[in-house]
């Protein structure tokens, strides 16, 4: 008897079962209108996401507070998007509703773009390259708390199975988590402040939003990578010390969080280590270690899914040492669900290459999957403050790339 294929078993995320454990990361895609409100453009891609059966969707970052923001024609949650995002929650749930749907709720603190943005960090010392961002205090941190509970509640109003509250890549819950956050105030210094931000927040998130059916979890990078970031020693110390971020998601759970989506790296600065680059594939086994760290440190009933499996893809990725049918999404997927490591797996890039992945592997259509090469075009777009989609398999996006490299050249510099 063949043997079953895990990733097309079920599973439950707080109080609701999906028919399988395929995840959708959350990818900006910068084509939201002036008021941060989806456009057509948004709506088309997330229809076919919805349509790809994927069992847990994390809608792109979207900013709980329109000041700050990286992205032009970043999406946004605050009250003016309420009906804009209701409709379009409606719309995506009656293609499926067979899916945890979450929104991805951020704030961009330091990072936020100067040119169109205002920038505010948390550290006294700010971190190289930010110089120009504003100082914050306890007050206004307590008000942006403030804003992620009531964009919480609007995600709970308009039908949102879920919030997932953004502690990774170099957004502002990252900021305020990693240990160069290290003078002393209310939300920095010793862990038990720099943590108080995270564990606040998702604590009256659970508590105001008040129902035990509203999904609750967060996007975590386990380690940064780099000296300071999230899972480090120390302020100033590149070395990897998870015992933060251990504490981090036990933290969480503790406090409602029905799952946590494992990422590592900061695009802003370790971008590599976000989404592994196919010059050096093998980098992301890294995060099948930080997947298991996870998975050990978790009550079994909380979902651990983890990132950065587009790099396998058919196992066409130039890996050494290994047999490349023994590097496909389909081998890593199954192998780390059976073993313990991982209970979903999450899509990226790959979903914009082919957003019918979860729907092919259930019909037995590998074969005919469009595999995402990870050429990394799509984020160029997105640091070139351009609307994204896949520069290989969607026309537009390749007659884009090569009008933009024709006006501005190639990219200088990769991170975001
Ligand atoms: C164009 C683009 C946009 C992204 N937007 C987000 C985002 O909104 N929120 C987030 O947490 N990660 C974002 N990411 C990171 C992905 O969610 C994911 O963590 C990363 O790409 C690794 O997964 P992959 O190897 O499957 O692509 C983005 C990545 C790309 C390429
Ligand atoms: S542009 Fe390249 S990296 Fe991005 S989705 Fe398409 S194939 Fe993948």
């Amino acid at each position: 008897m063949a043997e079953q294929n895990l990733l097309l078993t079920p599973i439950k995320i707080g109080t609701k079962t999906v028919p399988n454990r395929f995840a959708i990361n959350a990818m900006e895609c910068c084509d939201a209108d002036a008021d941060g409100n989806p456009t057509d453009s948004t709506y088309a891609r997330y229809e076919k996401i919805f349509e790809g059966e994927a069992g847990f969707i994390n809608l792109e970052a979207i900013t709980v507070q329109y000041d700050y923001i990286s992205r032009e024609h970043q999406l946004s949650i605050m009250p003016r998007n309420e009906k804009a995002l209701a409709k379009f929650v409606k719309h995506l749930k009656a293609i499926n509703p067979n899916n945890v749907f979450v929104l991805q709720l951020t704030h961009s603190g330091e990072i936020s773009e100067p040119h169109f943005s205002k920038r505010c960090r948390v550290t006294e010392t700010p971190l190289y390259g930010y110089e120009d961002a504003e100082l914050i205090g306890a007050d206004e941190t307590d008000k942006i708390i403030d804003m992620f509970v009531e964009s919480s509640k609007i995600a709970h109003a308009i039908g949102a199975d879920g919030v997932d509250l953004k502690f990774c890549h170099g957004y502002l819950g990252s900021q305020i988590l990693r240990p160069f956050n290290s003078h002393n105030w209310k939300y920095g210094g010793a862990w038990e402040n720099r943590r108080r931000f995270a564990f606040d927040m998702t604590e009256r998130v659970v508590k105001e939003v008040n129902d035990p059916n509203f999904i609750v979890g967060s996007k975590v990078s386990i380690f940064e990578g780099f000296p300071g970031g999230q899972g480090t020693a120390g302020p100033d110390s590149s070395l990897m010390d998870l015992t933060e971020s251990i504490d981090l998601i036990k933290g969480l759970e503790e406090r409602g969080a029905t799952y946590i989506l494992q990422s590592a790296g900061s695009p802003s600065h370790t971008l590599a280590l976000s989404q592994t680059d196919r010059k050096i594939p093998d980098h992301g086994y890294f995060h099948h270690y930080f997947q298991k760290v996870c998975r050990d440190n978790l009550r079994p009933e909380t979902v651990v899914i983890g990132s950065d499996y587009t790099i396998y893809r058919d196992g066409k990725q130039p890996f050494q040492a290994v047999r490349p049918e023994k590097n496909t999404l389909d081998f890593w997927g199954n192998k780390n669900i059976r073993e313990g490591i991982v209970d979903m797996v999450c899509l990226g890039r790959q979903s914009f290459a082919d957003p019918y992945v979860p729907k092919k592997f259930r019909e037995g259509k590998q074969g005919e999957i469009k595999w995402c090469t990870a050429c990394d075009n799509c984020i160029e777009f997105l640091i070139r403050q351009e609307h994204v989609g896949c520069a290989v398999y969607n026309k537009p996006y390749t007659e884009r790339m090569k009008e933009i490299r024709a006006e501005k050249g190639n990219l200088k510099e990769k991170h975001t």
